[in-house]
């Protein structure tokens, strides 16, 4: 939208709800508890943290600090940082990040519209279908997702046609703060529902799963997977926080901004795997995949007080926390569309749009139509999510660690760090500049080498 970045964010505060309602969605909820339990628990959790610190942080840094310097979005950023030897050395090579990063934007969303869509499904069945009434109807509500690969596919289209229509009203910014104001009702209604989990008796065991390492329960791809859900769960390796960074004023302060962001994103994860932890384990529900969250939490609130309320408030937060990451990725795709076909806002919408539903239609298929078709034993809808979180995230990651440290020139970045004369702002770039030159692209080649060769070592001594 030409002229966007002439309205900054008002309010430091606006920033935060703004880009803490994009980053928290279903990655947190729905996506952490059930990678968690494939992972085998506390040092899993540990390795995600970890990597949440060294090295999703200093990419959210990068990202956010990209598009306040360039004032634009991921693909116009990444070609002002190109061509304007303001900011960027004149090196040759582009590195692709930029349409990289889009084609992840569509993959992701695909997938996300269709797990959005078994949200709205849910909020459905507790506000009008009384699923609380019975574990059969617990059940029941699930099945009839699973078996309709048409009906998730319509939920997934309701919902990208709502999120179609705030983007092309140009609305977003609106709607992205008021999901933002909506986020601290969300993170109170967690905390009141992780307590009443904790007190089903489960506490002890559910603590022990989450925070106790045991590196015996880990495999050998765990540290990819640890490292994609940092990426995902921070929504950057696809150029969205960068839209969020050219919004900033310019007296903000980039690191201390990045930090309470990745911060408040963490513990949301944290508190969603002690909100269903103790379930999974008081009711031995085992591994149930993606369908962890959907089967757990109405278990838990069959058992609650005024459940039927607490379901409601909880998935219509989850629904507007899915809204809000859904805007940032169509979002960044509509403006990169518009851009490279030199066409109107709408037309790249309703483009873009088509081409998310079409996509859409393989993982909602996944467990009906196309349920006989599996890739390495997984479901498409899991291989697609692999595909994704597993592979293009932390690609898309090494070729923005390349474009920023061959093309970002040091003066505009030194200035983003430092705030005061304090040591500490001093010394804050070079280890950024060390983390994104060396220490992020060496970690992601090894995590990704070691599950490729465990991968290989499967298939030729297990042949899986
Ligand atoms: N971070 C979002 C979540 O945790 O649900 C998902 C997401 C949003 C990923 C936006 C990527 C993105 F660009």
């Amino acid at each position: 939208m030409p002229g966007r970045r002439d309205t900054l964010w008002g309010t430091r505060f606006g920033f935060y709800l703004a880009a803490v309602g994009s980053a928290l969605g279903l990655g947190n909820l729905w996506r952490f508890p059930f990678v968690t339990v494939e992972n085998g628990g506390g040092a899993f959790v540990l390795l995600y943290v970890g990597f949440v610190l060294i090295v999703g942080l200093p990419i959210l840094i990068g990202e956010l600090m990209l598009g306040k310097i360039a004032r634009r979005g991921s693909v116009a950023a990444f070609r002002r940082l190109e061509n304007d030897d303001e900011i960027g050395e004149s090196e040759p090579g582009t590195f692709g990040a930029g349409g990289f990063a889009a084609l992840s934007c569509l993959l992701v969303l695909a997938y996300y519209a269709v797990v959005s869509g078994w949200v709205l499904h849910f909020l459905m069945q507790f506000a009008f279908g009384g699923i609380l009434s019975s574990g059969e109807n617990i059940d029941s509500s699930m099945r009839v997702l699973k078996d309709s690969g048409l009906l998730q596919l319509a939920l997934a289209s309701v919902h990208i046609l709502i999120s179609l229509v705030i983007v092309v009203k140009g609305v977003q910014e609106g709607i992205e703060k008021w999901v933002g104001n909506i986020m601290p009702v969300f993170v109170v209604l967690l905390g009141i529902l992780v307590v009443k989990s904790l007190a089903t008796g489960q506490a002890t065991e559910a603590l022990r799963f989450q925070f106790y390492p045991d590196f015996t329960k880990l495999n050998w791809h765990s540290p990819l997977h640890a490292l994609g859900h940092a990426f995902f769960s921070l929504s950057v390796g696809m150029g969205t926080m960068i839209a969020f960074g050219s919004y900033l004023k310019p007296e903000a302060h980039i690191p201390s901004a990045g930090f309470r962001v990745a911060t408040l994103d963490t513990v949301i994860s944290l508190f969603a795997g002690l909100l269903i932890f103790p379930t999974i384990i008081g009711m031995s529900l085992g591994s149930s995949g993606p369908e962890m969250l959907f089967r757990a939490l109405p278990r838990l609130l069959q058992g609650i007080e005024s459940g039927w309320f607490f379901g409601v408030a909880f998935f219509v937060c989850l629904y507007l926390g899915a809204l809000g990451a859904s805007i940032g990725l169509l979002e960044a795709l509509v403006a990169n569309v518009t851009e490279a076909l030199k066409v109107s806002r709408e037309k790249a919408a309703w483009v873009v749009g088509t081409a998310t539903v079409v996509c859409a239609v393989i993982p909602a298929l996944s467990s009906s139509v196309l349920d006989d078709v599996t890739v390495n034993g997984r479901s498409l809808f899991l291989f697609w999510d692999s595909v994704v979180v597993n592979g293009l995230l932390p690609l898309g990651v090494l070729a923005f660690c390349l474009a920023l440290s061959k093309k970002l020139k040091a003066a505009p970045a030194i200035h983003e760090f430092v705030n005061d004369d304090s040591l500490v702002t001093q010394t804050l770039y070079s280890h950024w500049r060390f983390a994104i030159r060396f220490l992020i692209p060496s970690i992601i080649v090894m995590c990704v080498m070691t599950s490729l060769l465990a991968s290989f070592a499967e298939v030729i001594f297990l042949g899986r």
